[in-house]
């Protein structure tokens, strides 16, 4: 130990500094003094919704070579936002009310402590990339609609139709059949229950993809990446480019992500509660558990709930800490998640749950 500081003092400034020591090759700074490093083996892992089987064992091939845990995660959700058969993300996903494709991400870098998002961009296929410039490019941290789709052009990016054809017959589908079955609400209250029937009669969980990683030098990245809600108003911004709900990352803890109903995660910010809920010793799972009980415990509305009170929506919650533990839980069971650990193949797991579902 350097200027007098003796083992105690080292452990307490380490532990104040939300470091879990021996664990990755960090430098650990407390009061700006360079207190320790830490130098064990680092356990990497990717962890992403159930779609990013290719996504995390591309993240984990690059983490492997040496790549930085944001580089990589970026690069394994481009696989998903380029697949034209995944209608959650990228390229083929679910349009607006008006047949427009509108695409929302966010990223955050464990090591430097700085993220970006882009929401509401139209015409650009990996809006992931666009975050991350919005990060590296800009001293902003969230740029949206038009002025997103500008800057990403300025950086070179490419406009274009983001509608497949299957995507868009599905659209002309709900269109054609539309009357109650779209986003506006008429005047309720807590106890209205047979309005927001869009809700229930279409299959409103559009995917997404979270993928966080924990790179060969113990840092901590994420990024998630959607087309949003199907059919959605023009304009609306679900909570996936929204760090603290979408995605939250502490390079001293862990991070967290999520997918679903992404209103419900807007009015809790999960993200940032599940990485809170690590730093206080809870496990990923466990972490992730806790913040599914918050929003069904804050979910009031009569329409959003099902006869035994319980949401009548899901939600998704993936999260990796920097001991290389990882989990996922969600509102409902039969939900699942792709994690790597080092191998050339991802595994897919069962999410934890708080109500099972009954068919
Ligand atoms: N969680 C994705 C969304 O609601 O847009």
């Amino acid at each position: 130990m350097n200027d007098g500081m003796n083992r105690r003092d080292f452990l307490k400034a380490a532990s104040l500094a939300g470091v879990a020591t021996g664990i990755g090759a960090q430098s650990i700074v407390a009061e700006g003094l360079l207190v320790g490093t830490k130098t064990a083996a680092v356990k990497p892992v990717v962890i992403s919704s159930a779609n990013g089987l290719a996504a995390t064992a591309k993240a984990m091939e690059m983490i492997k070579n040496g790549a930085d845990a944001l580089d990589a995660v970026v690069a394994g959700v481009n696989i998903v936002e380029d697949d034209p058969n995944d209608n959650s993300v990228g390229y083929g996903g679910l349009p607006n009310e008006e047949g427009v494709v509108e695409l929302d991400s966010s990223v955050m870098h464990g090591p430097s402590g700085r993220g970006g998002a882009v929401a509401a961009i139209r015409n650009i296929k990996n809006p992931s990339k666009v975050a991350k410039l919005v990060m590296e490019r800009s001293d902003h941290v969230l740029i949206v609609g038009e002025g997103a789709l500008r800057f990403a052009k300025s950086h070179g990016f490419k406009e274009e139709d983001l509608l497949t054809d299957e995507s868009r017959k599905l659209w002309l589908e709900w269109k054609e059949k539309l009357s109650t079955e779209d986003d506006w609400l008429p005047p309720h209250d807590i106890e209205s229950k047979d309005i927001g029937e869009n809700l229930k009669k279409w299959l409103r969980v559009t995917g997404t993809i979270n993928c966080n990683g924990l790179d060969l030098k113990g840092n901590v990245s994420g990024v998630t990446t959607t087309s949003g809600l199907a059919w959605k108003i023009p304009g609306r911004v679900g909570d996936s480019p929204i760090l603290g709900a979408g995605l939250y990352v502490d390079n001293s803890v862990g991070a967290a992500g999520s997918t679903g109903r992404g209103e419900a995660n807007l009015l809790s910010c999960s993200s940032v509660m599940i990485v809170e809920y690590m730093r206080q010793g809870k496990g990923p799972e466990e972490a992730c558990l806790m913040a599914c009980k918050r929003i069904s415990e804050q979910t009031k509305m009569k329409r959003l709930l099902d006869d035994n009170n319980r949401p009548n929506f899901n939600v998704n919650f993936y999260a990796i800490n920097v001991k290389g533990e990882f989990g996922g839980a969600s509102i409902w069971s039969g939900s699942r998640y792709a994690v790597n650990t080092g191998e050339a193949q991802s595994r897919i797991m069962e999410c934890a749950y708080l109500y099972k579902r009954s068919r």
